[in-house]
């Protein structure tokens, strides 16, 4: 599963990217907001620190205007990923972009109808959000088991990005069950790392080794 990396932070991209483990980041106007710079110049960012799929999402609600916004967004680097709601219009640009080689990650998909949705229209990426599925009391992984089943079904080539993950545990579920990406902050990318056993084993050996050599002297 390829890992990419929820965030518009450039410190959190460079540390991350020095595990030499990221395979692309995905953005949303939120993130980009925080981080309180333009979009266009974010991204451009992004693109020099992770050679991998940048998402960028637009914020016009109508295809004509998420078509002129997607197209400049484009234009800014070959990695960017074009990022649309999953919406009337949202889809209606996915099918315009697909016939035009844009490729478009469609997000804020919350069902498999939806999903269905965007392979028709030639989506790159489908993003099912797995955390805030949970977040109203309903089985995130199911979603994504679901899309991956449907996708499979009839070849669809859309890949299936797990969004909206929230810790180490939902990461492996989402491999587990076969999605193509897995998009998370760098919260739960740092805590993926994490085991006791892992620290303590180390210690271990660190002490044995010393000890030995110590006595040698
Ligand atoms: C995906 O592309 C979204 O930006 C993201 O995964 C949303 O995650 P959140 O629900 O934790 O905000």
């Amino acid at each position: 599963m390829k890992i990419f990396l929820d965030t518009a932070n450039l410190d959190e991209l460079k540390k991350a990217a020095s595990w030499g483990i990221v395979d692309g980041v995905t953005t949303n106007p939120s993130l980009i907001a925080k981080e309180g710079i333009k979009i266009e110049e974010q991204v451009a960012r992004i693109c020099d620190i992770i050679d991998g799929d940048i998402s960028a999402e637009v914020v016009a609600t109508e295809a004509k205007a998420m078509i002129v916004e997607g197209t400049a967004l484009a234009k800014i680097h070959k990695n960017i990923v074009v990022k649309l709601p999953l919406t009337r219009d949202g889809i209606q640009a996915a099918a315009e972009f697909s016939k035009e080689g844009i490729r478009t990650n469609v997000t804020l998909c919350f069902s498999p109808a939806q999903a269905l949705l965007a392979a028709k229209a030639g989506a790159y990426i489908i993003s099912p959000f797995v955390g805030r599925l949970e977040d109203i009391a309903q089985l995130g992984m199911e979603l994504i088991e679901s899309i991956c089943t449907i996708y499979g079904n009839y070849g669809y080539t859309t890949q299936v990005l797990a969004a909206s993950l929230r810790s180490p545990l939902h990461v492996a579920q989402a491999a587990e069950i076969g999605a193509d990406i897995g998009t998370m902050p760098f919260k739960t990318l740092d805590m993926m790392f994490n085991h006791p056993l892992t620290d303590k084993g180390l210690e271990t050996f660190l002490k044995d080794y010393a000890k030995a050599f110590a006595e040698k002297k």
